[in-house]
């Protein structure tokens, strides 16, 4: 059995067969087929954060893959009151055929998985956010940006960052990092991502300046420059990150024709400028109908790696 925590621990081989069958599926729904590979699994959805994209897509479509999604928000269950994570994982567990959690730390999703009797979905961490990931490439790929690219991060270095680097890393493509000093990515996982780089030949490069990694990039992305548990810093960061905006100037440094990725939700004016949201160069919409369709793939892959 396999669990989904970070893209670290997936090869890629099977990071490209997971976005295979959630293409295959895609197509199977735009042709009016909804087959059901799942038919009668529970997915538990544990929510310790707020959530627009990640709850509707799973709770979609574990639907349309003929299950049932059971929406848990840490207010409703006895998790959000102190019961044990080990408890609670093997009562749902034991009930449930599969287990999406957004929680804060990466460990709490770690002594879930420990504990449990199905396979774990990361559906975001204070660590990482790798299903958001199968859906940046998924719409990389269908937009014909997947073959060689160059991938420029602007911003913060938070669980968007690691992700990519982990992406990047397996997959062997090139990615630059701009983040200002005292906001770059984890050095741990540089260093670990850097590791795994060796062997795929990616190319990762980690620095402030953010036309120097923007230019020439075929792809360009960014997040919000104050994550779900930072609220308090947000009035200091939005002084820290100036500079980092992606606007139509700083677009203009990057390859004729690159895309704009963003996983939502984006904070006009702050790390993204409207034109640019809004542009022709922006395929955010396309991305976040992606998740519905890269995570069926992930919850059918998993089914079948048990
Ligand atoms: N991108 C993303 O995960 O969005 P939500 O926070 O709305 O789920
Ligand atoms: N970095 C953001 C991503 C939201 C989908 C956060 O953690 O809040």
């Amino acid at each position: 059995m396999r669990h989904f925590l970070t893209l670290k621990d997936f090869t890629k081989e099977e990071i490209l067969e997971i976005l295979e069958i959630g293409l295959r599926i895609k197509r199977e729904l735009k042709n009016g087929e909804k087959k059901h590979y799942l038919a009668d699994q529970t997915l538990a959805m544990i929510f310790e954060k707020s959530s627009t994209r990640t709850r509707v897509s799973f709770e979609t479509g574990i639907f349309q893959l003929g299950g049932h999604g059971l929406f848990l928000s840490n207010r409703d269950i006895h998790l959000g009151r102190g019961e044990p994570v080990k408890d609670t994982s093997r009562v749902i567990s034991s009930m449930c055929d599969m287990v999406m959690i957004r929680t804060f730390a990466q460990s709490m999703l770690e002594e879930f998985a420990a504990y449990s009797k199905v396979p774990i979905i990361n559906g975001l961490t204070d660590s990482y956010h790798p299903v958001q990931l199968l859906a940046d490439y998924m719409t990389m790929m269908e937009h014909d940006h997947a073959d060689s690219p160059v991938v420029a991060y602007i911003g913060d270095g938070n669980n968007m960052t690691h992700s990519w680097l982990m992406l990047a890393a397996k997959l062997g493509f090139e990615l630059r990092i701009a983040t200002p000093d005292g906001y770059a990515p984890d050095g741990s996982v540089v260093e670990e991502a850097m590791a795994f780089a060796k062997r795929s030949g990616a190319v990762i490069k980690v620095m402030n300046d953010p036309a120097e990694a923007i230019r020439g990039a075929t792809v360009v992305t960014t997040d919000t420059w104050a994550s779900m548990g930072q609220e308090d810093e947000k009035e200091e960061r939005m002084k820290v990150f100036k500079g980092y905006i992606i606007d139509d100037a700083m677009m203009k440094l990057a390859e004729d024709g690159a895309i704009f990725l963003h996983c939502l939700p984006a904070y006009r004016g702050q790390e993204v400028s409207e034109s640019v949201l809004e542009g022709n160069q922006s395929v955010v919409f396309d991305e976040a109908e992606n998740r519905l369709h890269a995570q069926k793939g992930l919850m059918v892959w998993l089914d079948n790696h048990r």
